[in-house]
């Protein structure tokens, strides 16, 4: 079992903003900016799981520029701004191939995956431009480069946030910010359990592959936290426009 390693107060006096918080990586980045002594704000639609105790949980979808809008403020109210923002929250169902994904379902691929960063970035990056630092992490997939015809639309609007961050790290390097994407791999949690689930009925069997990655297993949420934390923090104070692929060596890239 795997558990998060960060140093103990790394994280004193810093503000942070995660979406997606209430399961999965999400919250196991909560917790482990928690345990490293930071101030946590996070968000999902509904309090259906539970944010990790001790973190501020509001209510908002990030898909809508309204979502984003109600972050942005209640970081301003609780927190009193951001110093690292973690863009979690997403996700997307499989398809029988490319051409079956109906068109509001890219769009809604594209705003969960892709736009709800952008939006968000826009809104509390000029905050961190102003102190003169700050930490941006987008969770991408490891599956990006199978572009597999199932989840097209998902590793299309994840590749796309990758190249965003890449371009916006470019910009904002001048002012002290780092972006940086995290791309786990196949992840014990609950949305990646219920995607591959619905794989399997969508196929009638197994569907996806069921073989282990060559570390012999499959990610713990901590496996993630671990590699945002690291980004995150000052051991990674000369990393910027890069991706972390954390997937046990499933997707290995050139
Ligand atoms: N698990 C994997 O195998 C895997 C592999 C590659 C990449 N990833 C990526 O890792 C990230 C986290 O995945 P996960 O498996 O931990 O997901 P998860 O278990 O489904 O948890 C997703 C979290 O995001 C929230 N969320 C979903 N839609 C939202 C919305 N529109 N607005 C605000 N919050 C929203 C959920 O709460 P509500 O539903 O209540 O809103 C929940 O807190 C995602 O970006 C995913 O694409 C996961």
């Amino acid at each position: 079992m795997s558990a998060i390693e960060s140093n103990s107060g790394e994280f004193a006096g810093k503000r942070a903003l995660v979406t997606g918080g209430t399961r999965g990586i999400g919250a196991a980045v909560v917790r482990g900016l928690l345990d490293a002594g930071a101030e946590v704000l996070t968000t999902a639609r509904s309090a259906t799981g539970t944010a990790p105790e001790g973190a501020t949980f509001v209510a908002a979808d990030v898909r809508t520029q309204a979502g984003a809008q109600a972050l942005s403020t209640a970081a301003r109210e609780v927190l009193g701004g951001v110093d690292i923002l973690v863009h979690n929250a997403g996700g997307a169902a499989p398809y029988l191939g490319a051409l079956a994904i109906p068109d509001e379902v890219w769009q809604d691929a594209l705003d969960l995956n892709f736009l709800a960063a952008v939006r968000l970035d826009a809104l509390l990056a000029p905050g961190m431009r102003e102190r003169g630092s700050g930490m941006i992490v987008h969770i991408s997939s490891a599956a990006v480069p199978t572009v597999a015809p199932p989840f097209l639309h998902y590793t299309t609007a994840k590749a796309a946030l990758e190249n965003y961050s890449r371009g916006l790290a470019a910009e904002l390097a001048p002012f002290g910010i780092r972006v940086n994407t995290v791309s786990p791999g196949r992840t014990a949690t609950p949305g990646g359990e219920a995607t591959r689930e619905q794989w399997a009925r969508l196929t009638e069997g197994p569907g996806q592959d069921n073989t282990s990655p060559p570390l012999g297993r499959d990610g713990h949420p901590d496996d993630i936290a671990n590699a945002v934390l690291f980004v995150v923090s000052d051991r990674a104070s000369w990393l910027t426009g890069s991706s972390l692929v954390v997937d046990g060596g499933e997707f290995p890239r050139g």
